[in-house]
């Protein structure tokens, strides 16, 4: 089956057990590097046109303020087509309680009928929140499988956990 890893990651300061850190590689990214090596799925990185800031609590008051407006922030690019593809490798940092708004953009854009979705998320202790079903609710004609939910600061603990849900 041909797999697309479709993600949005924020490298930048973020925190890391209770303390704030510049990462090289968003937490997202490092579980996405994971699943491609697992599965050999082509890797596409959701950009948004105009990035959240590398200041953590700048980039959370920006990203809430999208959420409280349930705006649809411009993507600098997207996938050609699905056509190639059977399964959607979906992965996203919790952002309030589900996904980054760019992430609605990006399944809003596409036609998911026959199409697999593997949600799998990041966080700092709400797990997977509402995304799921936000997914659900976003994309009715795809197969929306159960979610994984990996804790940021513990990504390159969760190799099994991940190959697991693969
Ligand atoms: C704007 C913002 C909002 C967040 N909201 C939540 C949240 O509601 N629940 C949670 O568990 N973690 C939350 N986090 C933590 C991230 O989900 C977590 O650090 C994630 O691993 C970041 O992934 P990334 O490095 O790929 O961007 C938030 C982080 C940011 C920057």
């Amino acid at each position: 089956m041909a797999g697309l890893l479709a993600f949005f990651s924020r490298g930048d300061e973020n925190y890391v057990n209770g303390e704030l850190k510049m990462l090289e590689t968003g937490n997202t990214e490092a579980a996405a590097g994971i699943i491609q090596k697992l599965t050999g799925a082509d890797s596409f990185k959701i950009e948004p046109r105009q990035p959240y800031s590398k200041d953590y609590n700048e980039c959370v008051a920006q990203a809430q303020a999208d959420q409280r407006r349930d705006a649809r922030p411009e993507l600098t690019a997207y996938p050609e087509s699905l056509e190639p593809y059977d399964v959607i490798y979906l992965g996203y940092p919790n952002y309030w309680g589900t996904m980054p708004m760019a992430v609605f953009t990006f399944l809003e854009h596409f036609d998911f009928t026959g199409k697999t979705i593997k949600p799998f998320c990041t966080h700092e202790g709400s797990g997977l929140g509402s995304s799921v079903a936000d997914i659900r609710r976003l994309c009715p004609q795809a197969a929306v499988e159960a979610g994984l939910a990996i804790r940021g600061s513990s990504v390159s603990a969760a190799e099994k956990d991940i190959a697991e849900w693969v």
